[in-house]
């Protein structure tokens, strides 16, 4: 054993961006493990440095550029240590990475985690500057789930890629070509899951609603698949698109609401149609509307939360304003909202971005200002009734329990450390704009 320990390489991965990545780094410490690298706490104790970068908003590039240049002295000091960058920076940049920054060794990208290993090992025999961004569209998305502790809630990808091609977006660049994993696939993955302690399940796709296995089952047959064919006790996804969202998937879940949370993030954009269609959505504002509240009144109760994007080319002031009064009309819980930035490849880059630095700020304080206050009274909704709470950690110094209710509040309540993995009613007494803090209703 000792042997082994002393043997084995440490590898130090840093991660940036969405979900996708934070699952892509789970595997590519898995993959590593099998040619004997170890993960480890901070870079100084490292063999093999990933940067697992992301581009889908303000200056990537020189985000990789500074995280490797605090890398130098550390390279210096230890002349074998590899420094790599993978994710959707590798993928958009190439080669080209290599050259702009030359203390790179290795550069690899979105379908290229697989070969991962290979690639560490080539540069382990002396082969130097390696790069490998191939897109492998025509191999079938097989992959099983690779995290080494999944915790009681974990990701599991469903598809990769984007067709939709947004006007701003530059994921379908660096993600690729859509794919689906065969439902037969992921019902054995979750089960797998299960059996090593997971409760909940969030299903992972770019837009999931286009989800469609080899068998031909959609997203909503996926969805009551798991619920009905696997043990798994909650069951979550994201990123659905508005345009793709209808009536019968909502029939799914409030058929299988005591699996299927009833949470759904379902990205606006920008409450002006005219916006809408030059971002290239595909609906209009009223659709969205209508869409949002057939979801409600098909699942009463339900939780909505929403991306926005302020200052898009062309932009207008009244336009801005037709956002703000979406969330007058929207009950969004809760929004991740950005000011527009360029992105390589993409259309709108070839826009002229008009509105200034300074008015897209305004217009995002704004903006986050009215949510905040929103949100404050929709949690209001919570006070004095009981949640469901799944815990994922316990804090000992505190005594406190947290997890999310099913509508995908955090909430807090004071319990014991046994309690995690469990289900849980809470009797909520305090309601912030993001969180509940509650007592334990049943033993
Ligand atoms: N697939 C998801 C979004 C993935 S990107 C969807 O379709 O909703 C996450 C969020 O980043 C987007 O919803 C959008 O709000 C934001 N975003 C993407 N490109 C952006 C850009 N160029 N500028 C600002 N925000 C952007
Ligand atoms: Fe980007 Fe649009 Fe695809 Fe989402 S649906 S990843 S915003 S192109
Ligand atoms: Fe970023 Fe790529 Fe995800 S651009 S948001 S890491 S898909």
């Amino acid at each position: 054993m000792s042997t082994e320990i002393s043997q084995s390489k440490g590898v130090y991965i840093s991660t940036y961006g969405c979900q996708m990545n934070v699952n892509d780094t789970e595997r590519m410490y898995s993959l590593l493990e099998m040619i004997n690298y170890a993960p480890v706490p901070s870079p100084d104790q490292a063999d093999l440095i990933i940067i697992n970068s992301c581009s889908v908003r303000e200056k990537p590039v020189h985000k990789v550029h500074s995280e490797v240049g605090r890398y130098k002295g550390l390279k210096t000091q230890k002349p074998q240590l590899k420094i790599g960058v993978g994710g959707c920076v590798a993928q958009q940049e190439k080669k080209q990475l290599l050259t702009d920054v030359p203390l790179l060794d290795f550069v690899f990208g979105t379908d290229a985690i697989d070969s991962l290993p290979s690639l560490v090992q080539d540069l382990e025999q002396g082969e130097q500057k390696k790069v490998d961004a191939k897109f492998r569209h025509s191999e079938p998305y097989h992959v099983q789930t690779l995290v080494k502790n999944p915790g009681v809630s974990t990701f599991v990808n469903i598809t990769k890629g984007c067709d939709n091609f947004c006007t701003f977006c530059v994921v379908p660049f660096t993600r690729g070509r859509e794919r689906s994993r065969p439902l037969k696939h992921l019902i054995e993955d979750i089960n797998s899951l299960t059996k090593r302690g997971v409760r909940e399940v969030t299903l992972l796709g770019q837009n999931v609603n286009s989800y469609k296995s080899d068998c031909g089952a959609n997203f909503g047959e996926l969805m009551r698949a798991v619920a009905v064919d696997t043990d798994i006790e909650r069951i979550r996804f994201t990123t659905s698109h508005p345009k793709d969202f209808n009536e019968e998937l909502v029939g799914i879940m409030q058929d299988h609401r005591d699996k299927i949370m009833d949470y759904i993030h379902l990205p606006v954009q920008s409450g002006s149609s005219e916006v809408l269609e030059r971002m290239n959505r595909g609906y209009t504002r009223e659709e969205y509307i209508r869409k949002a509240k057939m979801i409600l009144e098909i699942m009463p109760g339900a939780a909505l939360s929403s991306d926005i994007i302020v200052g898009f080319p062309g932009e207008s002031e009244k336009q801005f304003e037709e956002t703000m009064s979406l969330l007058e009309e929207v009950p969004y819980e809760s929004i991740f909202s950005f000011k527009y930035s360029p992105r390589p490849f993409t259309k709108a880059a070839r826009w002229e971005d008009h509105v200034s630095e300074e008015e897209k700020s305004r217009r995002l304080t704004a903006l986050q200002s009215r949510h905040k206050e929103i949100a404050f009274e929709l949690s209001k909704r919570y006070r004095d009734s009981v949640v469901d709470v799944l815990v994922e950690v316990f804090d000992e110094e505190s005594g406190r329990c947290s997890g999310r209710s099913t509508q995908n509040k955090l909430t807090h309540f004071n319990g014991r450390k046994e309690m995690i993995g469990g289900t849980y009613k809470v009797k909520v007494n305090e309601a912030f704009p993001q969180t509940l803090r509650g007592v334990l209703f049943e033993h």
